[in-house]
């Protein structure tokens, strides 16, 4: 049994985390302001402790981390939504950035005996590089506030640990999609729209052709690298890709939902994005190497979406 914090545990990723975690025996202690996360998210379980706060707050994170010694942290807590930090640079930068780099501070200051820290970065900071598939050294190209806050997180999450021997991982999160994630947010990725305009029998819009492309990730998948690069390797100092190293389209996608509800969706095109990306997959070889699989497909991670909802 490990002690084990996870900042944002209230979230779609989060809260599928500390599920898994508390399958495992763990004792989870999760931080989360519930800006985005929602509280309906968090098990009940007496495994469990919840505490509705931000970790921007240095003296509630600092008393937790020496009061609670915890083998494992996941900093999954931020401002998910691009667009936001485009609108409050400073207040996403507290958040996606400084505050962990608290943390990491207080780990370094107080020499807290921590088996291994993992932070959660995206593939937003590749930006427009075309090159496909992304590899974890390929260019980056951090566009905004959101992605800079990402790149440059990871970048301490990493170094700290070389310089002070903490042991520190980073993942780029690719699409990640499934239950919990929240289809009525702003912020929600293409595939939980879909499922909203289905669950809804509205009107789903394709800005563009429906020909671009992403690594869609079913949530399980994501978590089981969280926990191989965790619990189960001794892997440091690196930064991983997580997807599932496939490209699909959303016409692709359309198709799929289509034969899962068994009727056909009603669609409205309109012009590409500003600034949309055409494609984008993750090489996986490395987590692959790792004894990384995705065990979910398109269909079969759409399926299990699908009927969370209905
Ligand atoms: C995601 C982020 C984006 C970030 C990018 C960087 C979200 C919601 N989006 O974008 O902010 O800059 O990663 O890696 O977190 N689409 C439609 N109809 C819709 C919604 C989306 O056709 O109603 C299209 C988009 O134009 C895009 C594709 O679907 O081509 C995927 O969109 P989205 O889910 O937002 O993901 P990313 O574009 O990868």
């Amino acid at each position: 049994m490990s002690k084990v914090l996870v900042t944002g545990g209230a979230g779609f990723i989060g809260s599928n985390l500390v599920d898994q975690l508390i399958q495992d025996g763990d004792e989870v202690i999760i931080v989360d302001d519930l800006s985005m996360g929602l509280a309906s998210n968090i098990p009940s379980s007496p495994k469990v402790t919840f505490y509705e706060h931000s970790i921007t707050d240095h003296v509630f994170m600092k008393d937790l981390l020496l009061k609670e010694q915890f083998d494992y942290i996941y900093l999954l807590a931020a401002i998910a939504s691009v667009a936001d930090s485009v609108a409050r640079p400073y207040e996403t930068h507290q958040i996606n950035q400084e505050a962990n780099i608290f943390i990491l501070e207080t780990i370094r200051q107080h020499k807290l005996p921590i088996k291994k820290v993992l932070f959660t970065s995206s593939a937003a900071v590749y930006g427009n590089n075309p090159e496909l598939p992304k590899r974890e050294d390929s260019t980056i190209d951090p566009l905004t506030p959101y992605a800079i806050d990402k790149f440059a997180t990871e970048r301490f999450v990493i170094d700290y640990g070389k310089l002070y021997n903490i042991p520190t991982v980073a993942v780029r999160f690719f699409n990640v999609y499934g239950p919990r994630q929240n289809p009525k947010s702003p912020y929600s990725g293409v595939l939980s729209l879909i499922t909203q305009a289905a669950k809804h029998q509205s009107a789903f819009t394709i800005f563009g052709d429906g020909e671009q492309t992403r690594d869609f990730v079913f949530i399980k998948d994501v978590i089981q690298a969280l926990c191989l690069l965790t619990k189960g390797s001794n892997i440091v100092h690196q930064v991983f890709n997580v997807g599932a190293g496939k490209h699909t389209s959303l016409n692709q996608v359309i198709q799929v939902y289509e034969q899962i509800i068994n009727w056909e969706l009603q669609i409205i095109h309109k012009a590409e994005r500003v600034g949309d990306i055409k494609h984008s997959y993750a090489d996986i070889t490395q987590l692959r190497s790792l004894g990384y699989q995705p065990h979910y497909d398109i269909t079969t991670g759409l399926k299990l979406y699908w009927e969370s909802l209905t």
